[in-house]
């Protein structure tokens, strides 16, 4: 009889770019404060990546630790996934262009466009690629250069985004990893986070909106907190588990606030919540596999625990992945 197979995450890496930009520079630059940003946020800093340095390079990084860490070779990555709303070109995917940057030739690769949800849909797809036998080590990555798309001197949004990279090599294993995963979307909330020029619609919302982020930040807010609470209920209830069975919450970074409300319906104190906001901001499809990587590595997340990611972002879409570390 043929055993159950599992996707198991074999190894996490991260990679953030050099420059910091701080609550204070910002306050050279918009009209806000450090004070302002830090009580309606928790950020105090973000990274933004150089000039020339693209969302590709940045996964770049991130993926060779994450296959350093899985102790494989970039050749045994049979599937590549990347997650990123700042791909580097139209096409071909960011997941072709990294592909050929880890020398691997062959194996499928594409990208996930679900904004901040982009990582959690990802992974969940690899995990189905795996459960049928389609993959065995699969690169999920989550990687943005959101600083391309703000508007510099619009202090609603630019205070809260940054730039990062975050991966995992997901691997088939007898042993149990992803228990389960729940997406969503509603395109009915289209307006609230967007940006709102492209391709097929054309550029005449590009005078209008300059090709930046625009967002309706309450509003946003609102839908956020009511949808993360419905989410951790279904992610529980699905698996026949209770809050106390969480050891870890791995929530998407936007802020502070979300993460607290989210964590208060999991009635899970604040220290077994990953929270990086403080230092990366919001960095859309990377802030879930940089928190990860970065408790990983910390040696909070060991091996056998189980962690709830989770994430909400523009589209609205929403989702979460139950796993055994
Ligand atoms: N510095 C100082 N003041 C600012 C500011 C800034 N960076 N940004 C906005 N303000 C002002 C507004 O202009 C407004 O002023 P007014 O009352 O004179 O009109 C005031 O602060 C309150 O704005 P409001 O939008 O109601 O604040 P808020 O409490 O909702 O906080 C956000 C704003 C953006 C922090 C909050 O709505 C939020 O986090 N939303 C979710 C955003 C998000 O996570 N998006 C990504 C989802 S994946």
């Amino acid at each position: 009889m043929r055993s159950v197979i599992y996707s198991r995450i074999k190894g996490t890496g991260s990679y953030l770019p050099e420059k910091v930009l701080t609550n204070l520079d910002l306050e050279k630059m918009v009209d806000t404060t450090d004070q302002w940003i830090t009580e309606r946020t928790g950020i105090r800093q973000r990274h933004v990546a150089a000039e020339n340095e693209t969302t590709c390079d940045i996964a770049e990084k991130a993926s060779r630790h994450a296959i350093a860490a899985a102790g494989l070779e970039p050749a045994d990555i049979d599937l590549i996934i990347v997650a990123t709303t700042t791909p580097d070109r139209i096409f071909p995917s960011t997941a072709c262009l990294l592909q050929e940057r880890l020398g691997i030739r062959g194996p499928a690769a594409f990208d996930v466009q679900a904004v901040c949800t982009g990582f959690v849909y990802a992974l969940s797809i690899a995990d189905k690629f795996i459960r049928t036998g389609s993959a065995r080590n699969v690169l999920v990555v989550g990687a943005e250069t959101l600083s391309r798309i703000l508007d510099w001197s619009d202090r609603s949004t630019c205070v809260l985004f940054g730039d990062g990279a975050g991966a995992v090599v997901l691997e088939a294993s007898e042993e149990m990893g992803i228990i389960s995963s729940n997406l969503h979307a509603d395109g009915r909330y289209k307006e609230l986070l967007t940006v709102p020029h492209g391709i097929s619609q054309g550029f005449d919302q590009l005078k209008e909106s300059g090709g930046f982020i625009r967002m309706q930040g309450s509003e946003v807010f609102k839908v956020a907190v009511n949808t993360l609470g419905r989410l951790v209920d279904e992610a529980l209830a699905d698996n026949n588990l209770s809050q106390s069975d969480i050891d870890w919450l791995v929530p998407h970074q936007a802020n502070i606030r979300i993460i607290q409300a989210t964590a208060k319906k999991l009635k899970m104190p604040m220290d077994k919540v990953i929270v990086t906001v403080e230092k990366h901001g919001n960095t859309s499809a990377a802030s879930v596999p940089l928190a990860l990587d970065v408790a990983v590595r910390d040696g909070r997340i060991k091996r056998g625990e189980t962690l709830l990611l989770e994430a909400f972002g523009g589209g609205f879409t929403w989702g979460s992945v139950l796993l055994k570390y």
